[in-house]
């Protein structure tokens, strides 16, 4: 990462000095946030880690450092709390220049990565003949999340989709569709085509006999012989199962296509399983000659335990006994494809934490294999959506809850709460729904990437769409709340000018302004949106305070005045990039 100017870098600078001036490292100078904004706004422990080291009295070398940054001209106040913290203030001169940088920079003082990557980042993860349900949210919301962070800090993405349109899920369903509809041209193994252009199944059909078919083929072990046949038959390219699973894949993208579009989330690749699927061949025969693939009961595996393991690590099955491909060599061939087309330097895989065995196997196998190093191959795991009961969520009627019903209930909750509110009221009906859905959206990304990535959450719509509280449409509010000041300045003549911090809860602003680059290293390197979603909601704390003991529009004294209008800006842009980091877009009004 470049390093721009932040607060902390110039504070640890000049520590680092007077630690050099004391014949100790400069290193022990590392200034953070203080945790105690009351005391201090940046607190240093180098003076008890040299201490410890030398043998010496702690509070004695705080002192030389204290006296040292006493003299800098950045530092208001520098003292020695405890056992020997190094507790600084800065001079308002020091966060007003420090404000203006940000003010004055488009990118409100965020870095970018000293060395962009070729990334790739694969999410969704979506099945065919299934609709999308709230299963499917998080890796949605946080992949996207992830791929417009990643681009901002300048590294080239490509976001793939990876439709699971391939596995033995395709072939129950090719039969299921024979059972119901045995007349159809596509189970005539003499027709010569065309096959017919619509397709025999909607989606609801897809819906109903999707569970249908695998039902069976848990209990039934005939019919399940009969699935992996027809799956290998698929693949092997027979043209009236290809022209009926097209049909299937059509007809399911419709649907997530419309999901995405509602969600604002896009993709570069709408690749699947199936794409991987002409690269297998020679990937197996490459295995073969070098030893690396086996052949085990009639499958062709790859093993990857390792002596070291400490839990059971099985191979992984390139090709199985029919000699169709699964979910491993699905996986496999995938990074084949796209180290050819792409040659990623990072390649992460935004999957439920429950499929943590299987992204380690294939890319142990990878590594194996020579194609892609496992150090470069990141499986980011998130926990589950629960109801109140604490597991998966499901409907009152124990169903899955689809995503398009959850988007509905959404918009129609924010646009009841709105109505209470009465916000909005002026607007067109058109304008106000709109408003409503972004308020939906908001309130749907933010609750679920303001938690861990890791961690499980409890699915509470009523709580996710307040307006109070840590939530998405408290942080809309808050940016409309700006832009509505801004236009209000405008339309009075009222013009930012240089800014001047002055009171507290000034500083605090610029404190958190300031802190917006550590966050989207923390973000990046972490790969957890929730340190953007916790820089957002402290921004608008920060400014909430910050209106309320500096107004603009009431100010009589016009430097004042443009200074604060000038933060004010500054606050607006920097909330508009994190918010729209975590895929949220502010409406201009409500
Ligand atoms: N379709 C899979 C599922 O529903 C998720 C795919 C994740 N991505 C991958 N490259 N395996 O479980």
């Amino acid at each position: 990462m470049t390093k721009p100017v932040e607060l902390a870098d110039l504070l640890s600078f000049a520590a680092g000095e007077a630690f050099v001036a004391l014949g100790l490292e400069a290193g022990l100078g590392a200034m953070r946030r203080s945790d105690r904004p009351d005391l201090a706004d940046f607190q240093c422990n180098g003076a008890m880690a040299a201490a410890k080291k030398l043998g010496r009295n702690p509070r004695e070398i705080a002192d030389g450092v204290v006296a040292a940054l006493r003299g800098v001209d950045i530092v208001a106040s520098a003292e020695v709390a405890g056992p020997g913290f190094i507790n600084v203030k800065l001079s308002g001169a020091a966060l007003s220049s420090r404000a203006q940088q940000v003010a004055d920079d488009a990118r409100s003082g965020a870095g970018r990565v000293a060395q962009p990557r070729r990334v790739v980042i694969d999410f969704g993860g979506w099945n065919v003949a299934k609709e999308m349900h709230i299963g499917h949210l998080r890796s949605t919301v946080i992949g996207d999340s992830l791929q417009r962070l990643f681009r901002f800090m300048g590294d080239s993405v490509t976001s793939d989709v990876h439709l699971g349109d391939w596995g033995l899920q395709m072939g129950q369903l090719i039969n299921e569709v024979r059972l119901e509809q045995p007349g159809l041209p596509y189970f005539d193994a003499g027709f010569t085509g065309p096959y017919p252009k619509e397709s025999p199944v909607s989606m609801d059909d897809l819906g109903r006999l999707y569970p249908q078919a695998s039902a069976k083929s848990k209990t039934d072990e005939a019919r399940r012989d009969e699935d992996r046949k027809a799956t290998q038959e698929l693949q092997s390219g027979r043209p009236g199962y290809r022209a009926l699973w097209k049909h299937f894949c059509n007809v399911t993208r419709v649907g997530l296509e419309r999901e995405c579009a509602s969600l604002g989330v896009r993709f570069d690749l709408w690749k699947g399983e199936s794409d991987a699927e002409p690269y297998i061949p020679a990937l197996v025969e490459d295995l073969k000659a070098r030893g690396i693939a086996e052949l085990d009961a009639g499958a062709w595996i790859v093993r990857v335990a390792r002596e070291s393991d400490k839990k059971e690590m099985p191979p992984i099955i390139l090709v199985n006994r029919d000699g169709a491909i699964g979910y491993h060599g699905s996986d496999l061939g995938t990074i084949v494809d796209r180290k050819q087309s792409i040659d990623p330097q990072l390649t992460m895989y935004v999957v439920d934490q429950r499929q943590a065995l299987h992204f380690e196997q294939v890319f142990r196998a990878s590594d194996r294999a020579g194609l892609m190093p496992e150090t470069s191959l990141e499986h980011l795991g998130f926990g589950t959506v629960n109801g109140a009961d604490g597991k998966p969520y499901k409907t009152r009627d124990g169903g899955v809850l689809k995503l398009y019903e959850l988007i509905a209930q959404a918009d129609a909750t924010a646009a009841a709460r709105m109505a209470e509110a009465e916000l909005g009221a002026d607007a067109s009906e058109a304008e106000r729904a709109d408003i409503a859905h972004k308020v939906a959206v908001a309130a749907i990304k933010f609750s679920d990437l303001s938690n861990v990535r890791t961690t499980n959450y409890i699915f509470d719509l009523d709580r996710f769409v307040s307006f109070e509280g840590k939530t998405g449409p408290y942080l809309l509010y808050a940016a409309v709340r700006i832009k509505s000041l801004a236009r209000r300045a405008e339309a009075a003549g009222v013009v930012a000018g240089p800014i001047a911090v002055e009171l507290d809860a000034e500083r605090a602003l610029v404190l958190q302004l300031d802190a917006f680059n550590d966050a989207l290293r923390g973000a990046y390197d972490k790969r957890m949106p929730h340190i953007l979603c916790e820089h957002a909601y402290a921004l608008a704390q920060a400014f909430s305070s910050f209106y309320a003991a500096a107004p603009v529009m009431a100010e009589s004294d016009a430097a004042k005045q443009g200074s604060r209008l000038a933060l004010a800006l500054a606050t607006l842009r920097q909330l508009e990039i994190v918010l729209r980091l975590i895929g949220i877009e502010t409406p201009d009004r409500m």
